[in-house]
């Protein structure tokens, strides 16, 4: 798995190249697998088709910045049922630059508050011609039970279900990496923190350790999940360990709001043991990158100083990638080539 974002579409206009991304065997598998629930089920060829896709959109984002009428025809409705800054508008962004209609359903005001199912909102929206339902939700599983209440031609993308999955945000995550790493193979990448909470956790374990990373998850012991080697990241409770010899450090965010009472004994505690600064990442490579899914709490997963200094830190980058990925996802699950 690699790529060049130095390397220019060769086709035509953008909109050209990303037609001609989307023509791919790997590009035209999701036209029947429509869904994007998980990284733990698409195939390197899939993975392949979304990175190459990905490097397309980067540059439509860059150098275009105008909307493209690729999906002129399609309309997706965002559906967050938790909050949300990145992803939310990274997804209204990329549906808008690929030229669809975006409806974004305000939960608090919706009749989701008089009692309305998951499964009858998205009837109701289908009903009125929506071609893809963009959705985050509190509870692991959401994103999979939506796909039997809607009709087999509507596409599901999941945003964040609970502590299961965030497969674009683990996509946007490997984009970034790419662009610095010729492969992820072989790579030590460190996930540190919350692991137990994280959705994003999980989706960049099942993904990075099936395309050949030395993925290890370092995390306070209450704040570790069973099942991670079966997943393929290797477990550490001492984070100087950890990061020894890392080429990339993920800082994961404390979940306070997941958080029952008592998990950890203190924030200070945490940050004693957990906070990486510049002088705890000295034990990775000395070509190491620091990445944050976001939001930061500044100061108690890293330092504001690490957090911002920009020869170690990629959270901008990977906010920026964020849009292009979800373009690429969006292309891939909703235009159809001949
Ligand atoms: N990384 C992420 O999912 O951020 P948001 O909660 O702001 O979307």
């Amino acid at each position: 798995m690699s790529k060049s974002f130095t390397q220019q579409p060769k086709a035509e206009s953008f909109k050209d190249a990303l037609i001609e991304a989307a023509r791919t065997p790997g590009a035209r598998r999701f036209h029947d697998r429509r869904h994007l629930i998980d990284t733990g089920d698409l195939s390197y060829e899939e993975v392949a088709a979304i990175i190459e896709t990905t490097t397309v959109c980067k540059h439509i984002t860059v150098k275009h910045r105008r909307p493209l009428d690729l999906l002129s025809d399609r309309v997706v409705s965002t559906l967050f049922y938790e909050n949300s800054t990145r992803t939310r508008s990274s997804f209204e962004l990329a549906a808008t630059s690929l030229g669809a209609r975006v409806l974004d359903l305000n939960i608090q005001t919706s009749s989701v508050v008089k009692g309305e199912t998951i499964g009858d909102t998205a009837s109701t929206l289908v009903a009125m011609g929506v071609d893809a339902l963009i959705q985050r939700h509190s509870i692991s599983g959401a994103a999979h039970k939506l796909v039997s209440t809607v009709p087999s031609y509507v596409s599901i993308i999941n945003a964040g279900d609970g502590w299961n999955a965030h497969p674009t945000q683990a996509l946007l995550d490997l984009f970034t990496i790419l662009e610095l790493l010729d492969s992820v193979d072989g790579k030590k990448i460190v996930i540190v923190g919350d692991v137990k909470h994280s959705r994003v956790a999980r989706s960049n374990i099942r993904l990075l350790s099936r395309l050949g990373a030395d993925v290890h998850a370092c995390a306070p012991p209450p704040l570790m999940p069973s099942g991670l080697r079966e997943m393929g990241a290797q477990t550490h409770t001492k984070l100087e360990t950890a990061l020894e010899g890392a080429d990339i450090v993920m800082a994961l965010r404390l979940q306070q709001e997941r958080m029952q009472d008592g998990l950890i004994p203190s924030l200070g505690d945490y940050q004693h043991l957990y906070r990486i600064d510049h002088q705890r990442i000295k034990a990775a490579k000395p070509t190491v990158r620091l990445m944050h899914p976001g939001p930061v709490n500044k100061g108690v997963e890293v330092t504001t100083e690490l957090a911002n200094d920009p020869k170690i830190s990629l959270i901008n980058t990977q906010v920026t990638n964020g849009v292009a990925v979800r373009m690429a996802v969006l292309t891939l699950l909703l235009y159809k080539p001949e």
